[in-house]
């Protein structure tokens, strides 16, 4: 299937890949060119990259969605048959979302919300920003208003962070320490305050450093209350993991022509698989594309380089200069090229492979994104 027909057949679309490949540049450009073929689409980012965001026309990212004004793609000669969304995920408020449908009772929900070890958790705690990027997937994906969410995802330092994210959170949550401290916590009652404040302080070393009056307190609210969440919180995860893997979410792996980021790439890509999450295509970003020898002599190069100069650049020094560049950038190439290769034959022919070239510039305007998403879709 080519990535047009992934953006034209999917109602997800998630970009996963190591650091700095070009995730959110390549699922904006995915989002601009599904809006321009008719899709009521909505790019959901986690980074608050204003670069993405002047983009889209947009002064910043927000966590609440705004419509790209089709003005703008006129204003860059492109036609926008549909409709174009931009948010940005808001870790918090997503978690706090899921305590306020959760929770047995108001009361229960505010001392979760109010509780400053949640608070910790909520925002800093590893792992929560992926599994709430899930989660605000799992809940757009059912929104009518979206034809296509395509999701960009946080920089993962190991392909496995990402995937096994819910499973993670809940694990740090219903840990055999974290219940160990909620059975001698409720059973033992203050008298047994020094024993647990040693037990916690070791506990929660992991967590952070929360000092202050009303510490323990904190604590024991914190534990009973995710306690009380537990039941529907864990099921949650479970829906959640198994979204990812229904039919209508596809997963685009993004990577540089690097052989550490192909090497990853092809890691994930297996990872993926034996997750019984679709990968159905994968983009080679930031590729270096051959440049042909010139025809013309040495000489000739000389001559053409005096006319199209000002007199004081002296072409004939110019010219093994460039002659050095040229050749450099096709041994680049063909290193590109070698990559991409080794990629093909290790993880095999049906997922199809798109490259993107190394851009002059970063990518910084619609008529850009334009531009990635032609190489994506393979029309340029
Ligand atoms: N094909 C390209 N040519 C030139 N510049 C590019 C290209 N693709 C992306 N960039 C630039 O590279 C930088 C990194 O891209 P991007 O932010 O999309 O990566 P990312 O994978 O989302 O990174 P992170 O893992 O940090 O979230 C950006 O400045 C972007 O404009
Ligand atoms: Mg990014």
């Amino acid at each position: 299937m080519s990535l047009a027909e992934v953006l034209g057949s999917h109602r997800v679309v998630v970009t996963v890949g190591s650091g700095g490949v070009g995730k959110t540049t390549t699922a904006a450009a995915m989002a601009v060119h599904a809006a321009m073929e008719g899709r009521k689409v909505l790019c959901l980012t986690i980074d608050p990259a204003r670069r993405l965001a002047n983009s889209l026309g947009l002064s910043e990212m927000t966590t609440s969605e705004q419509d790209v004004p089709t003005a703008l793609f006129r204003n860059h000669g492109l036609e926008c048959k549909g409709a174009l969304s931009a948010m940005m995920l808001d870790t918090k408020r997503t978690f706090d979302g899921l305590v306020e449908k959760y929770a047995s009772s108001e009361e229960a929900r505010d001392r979760i919300l109010n509780n400053q070890i949640y608070r910790y958790v909520a925002s800093s705690l590893a792992g929560t920003q992926e599994y709430m990027a899930m989660e605000k997937l799992h809940e757009v994906r059912q929104d009518p208003k979206w034809d296509l969410v395509v999701l960009d995802t946080p920089p993962t330092a190991s392909a496995l962070d990402f995937l096994t994210a819910p499973e993670r959170l809940i694990d740090a949550i219903d840990s055999p320490a974290m219940r160990w401290f909620l059975q001698v916590f409720e059973g033992a009652g203050k008298e047994a305050f020094g024993l647990v404040g040693r037990g916690a302080t070791v506990l929660l070393k992991g967590i952070g450093r929360i000092t202050g009056l009303g510490f323990l307190e904190q604590v024991a609210e914190f534990v009973s209350g995710i306690n009380d969440l537990f039941g529907g919180f864990k099921e949650r995860a479970e829906q959640v993991s198994d979204a990812l893997r229904s039919p209508e979410v596809a997963f685009v792996l993004v990577t540089s022509p690097n052989p550490l980021a192909i090497g990853e790439a092809r890691f994930f890509s297996e990872k993926l698989e034996a997750a019984g999450m679709k990968r159905e295509a994968v983009i080679v970003n930031q590729v270096h594309m051959p440049i042909e020898e010139p025809s013309i002599s040495a000489e000739e190069q000389i001559a053409v380089l005096r006319e199209a100069l000002p007199a004081s650049i002296d072409a004939a020094h110019i010219q093994p200069r460039l002659a050095e560049a040229l050749m450099a950038e096709r041994e680049w190439a063909s290193a590109d090229r070698a990559q991409v290769e080794r990629l093909a034959d290790e993880i095999g022919n049906e997922a199809r492979i798109v490259q993107v070239p190394a851009f002059d510039e970063d990518v910084h305007d619609l008529a850009a994104l334009a531009r990635v998403a032609s190489f994506l879709t393979e029309a340029a």
